[in-house]
């Protein structure tokens, strides 16, 4: 009975120091698990003649009840303590008033991403995404640029060491024309998309950051032609600028993935030091600034992605999505788009409340 007594005072020393919910649990197996000191005991009543089973069965109970007690108790605090502690750490103060303007706000560059999809889904274009990490293929070859193009050397874009599957280079993408590739190999003709993304190029001055934004157009069908290239340009930039007067010029241009080729050049003149989109560039006062390039796509990019150039033609185009914010925004730093200045960002960014829409137009602000 002393030896049980001393068990029972060392358990009930142990319990209380026990700071875990695990090192309580292992006092409570030592003690009154299957193995445990108090359960032992207790088997030794079966042996007993009746008299010494009276004297001890009512002590051991004794014990097995304050080190039950005990064990619960400790538990029923050392739970409490874990929450208080969780509560402590996860405080939400819901009286804290609201701030006086709103803290974030969405950037010029998706906020013109949602007017391009807004409006060119109003024609019928659907939106296409394609890897920003791209394999030579589908950035060059597949484009008609091949090993020897000059954009391939190593100052204009940007390689990783790992190679593709196919044993070409990994890179950054330097234009989102390889989602061309990749919508026409996956879904074949017609076709009518939008690509807008982030673009790679090793380059860097006021007008030129190493990563900046491009929106690619495709349409696939049967007999387009460029009138319907122009068409579609201009009834967007109209929509875009949301005003009637713009006027589109197609200058004769060379790209690998388009022939013909033509760069479009929109009328301009300046207000004040900005550059303001309408009018007829040949017209007094008004001038052509270049927006992008574009043309009928190459029949043998058609063949490269599968397609039967005797059956199926399109345009493509690509526009930069930087330089048309700016247009539209008047900001006239590229490399501040990209500082996270959280005042330019007030200054120049969007309410996230305010979705563009062509009923309410595309550009409001809030
Ligand atoms: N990919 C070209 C560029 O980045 C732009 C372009 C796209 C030209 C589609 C023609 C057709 O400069």
């Amino acid at each position: 009975m002393t030896e049980l007594t001393s068990q029972k005072d060392a358990a009930l020393a142990a319990i209380s120091a026990a700071d875990t919910l695990d090192a309580l649990e292992e006092q409570r197996v030592g003690a009154l698990g299957k193995k445990g000191w108090v359960s032992l005991a207790l088997k030794t009543l079966g042996q007993m003649s009746p008299e010494e089973r009276s004297e001890a069965a009512p002590a051991i109970q004794a014990i097995r009840a304050e080190v039950a007690d005990a064990i619960a108790a400790k538990r029923q605090a050392l739970e409490a303590a874990e929450l208080e502690a969780q509560l402590a750490s996860e405080t939400l103060d819901l009286t804290l008033p609201a701030p006086d303007t709103a803290m974030g706000s969405v950037h010029p560059v998706s906020q013109v991403m949602d007017e391009l999809a807004e409006i060119f889904a109003d024609l019928g274009f659907a939106v296409a995404t394609g890897p920003e990490i791209e394999d030579d293929w589908h950035n060059f070859t597949a484009l008609n640029m091949d090993e020897s193009h000059p954009a391939r050397a190593m100052h204009d874009t940007f390689y990783f060491p790992d190679k593709a599957a196919d044993g070409g280079s990994m890179l950054l993408r330097t234009h989102t024309s390889p989602v061309q590739i990749r919508s026409m190999k996956e879904q074949g003709a017609p076709i009518r998309l939008i690509a807008p993304g982030r673009v790679y190029r090793s380059d860097s001055d006021a007008t030129h950051t190493p990563m900046f934004h491009q929106v690619e157009g495709l349409v696939i069908d049967k007999n387009i032609h460029l009138g319907h290239l122009k068409w579609t340009l201009e009834t967007f930039f109209k929509a875009f600028f949301e005003r009637e007067d713009i006027t589109l010029r197609l200058r004769p241009s060379y790209f690998p993935f388009t022939e013909p080729s033509v760069e479009v050049d929109v009328g301009y003149s300046n207000e004040g030091n900005r550059r303001v989109v309408g009018g007829h560039g040949d017209e007094p006062g008004y001038d052509w600034m270049e927006l992008g390039g574009s043309g009928m796509v190459n029949r043998r990019v058609l063949e490269f992605a599968g397609i039967d150039p005797d059956e199926y033609q399109g345009f493509a185009f690509g526009l930069g999505i930087d330089r048309i914010a700016m247009l539209k925004y008047g900001m006239n730093d590229l490399r501040a788009f990209f500082d996270g200045d959280p005042r330019w960002l007030a200054h120049y960014g969007f309410s996230p409340f305010d979705q563009p829409t062509l009923s309410a137009g595309v550009g409001a602000r809030a």
